[in-house]
């Protein structure tokens, strides 16, 4: 991981974001979701498993773009576990809505990432908490358009997929359990300014829901 911009925000950039539910329209344009429910109308599908599973084909596409890194070392496909605990010094109660403090955007510029939540009951209760920005391509090294910063509730029986390259804050667990556990699929070849990098915001922006 490499930080590769701080900024300080003024306060009229310390504007409130209102998250929404996460569907596959609302979050098109910074990657793919899993979401059987909102899938299995209109996702390519077969019978699978003698005739006891439906099979949806190719719901969240994931992309290797190693070839075109500085190093030429090759990426992998690695499934790692993020355990991730509710961030409670970000967490705040503001009458009958949460705020979450934003401090960090982060991207893989050569890999999607997905984070599959594992051990959530299923439920209409959001499990996690995803913030993403589109990227400014009038930017020096294409930074965060951190003025169009959008936030997704999301359920533990949801899938998250973030584009190549899309700038995303690090996953926020919701709810009182001590932690959740991600299954977390991406690419990486060990070089860290390649596998990740950073942007870093003070005091951060608040995200409300
Ligand atoms: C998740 O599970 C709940 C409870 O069964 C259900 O109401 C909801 O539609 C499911 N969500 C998705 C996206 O499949």
């Amino acid at each position: 991981m490499t930080i590769i911009k701080e900024y300080t925000l003024s306060e009229e950039q310390l504007k409130q974001i209102k998250a929404v539910p996460l569907t596959p329209e609302s979050f098109a344009k910074f990657g793919s979701i899993i979401s059987a429910d909102h899938q299995v109308a209109n996702a390519p599908k077969s019978s699978a498993n003698q005739g006891t599973a439906i099979k949806l084909h190719k719901v969240a596409p994931i992309t290797n773009n190693y070839k075109d890194c500085k190093s030429g070392v090759m990426g992998t496909a690695n499934w790692n576990i993020f355990r991730c605990s509710p961030p409670k010094h970000l967490l705040s109660e503001s009458g009958t809505s949460t705020i979450y403090t934003s401090k960090v955007l982060e991207r893989h510029p050569f890999s999607t990432q997905t984070f599959m939540p594992m051990g959530r009951a299923k439920s209409n209760i959001p499990a996690y908490l995803v913030i993403c920005a589109p990227t400014d391509y009038n930017t020096d090294g294409n930074l965060p358009d951190y003025t169009k910063l959008e936030a997704f509730l999301c359920q533990g029986n949801q899938s998250v997929t973030y584009g190549m390259g899309t700038w995303h804050a690090p996953m926020v667990a919701l709810g009182d359990e001590e932690y959740l556990d991600f299954g977390v699929l991406v690419h990486e070849n060990g070089v860290p300014e390649e596998d990740c990098e950073e942007c870093v915001y003070s005091p951060g922006f608040q995200i409300v829901f």
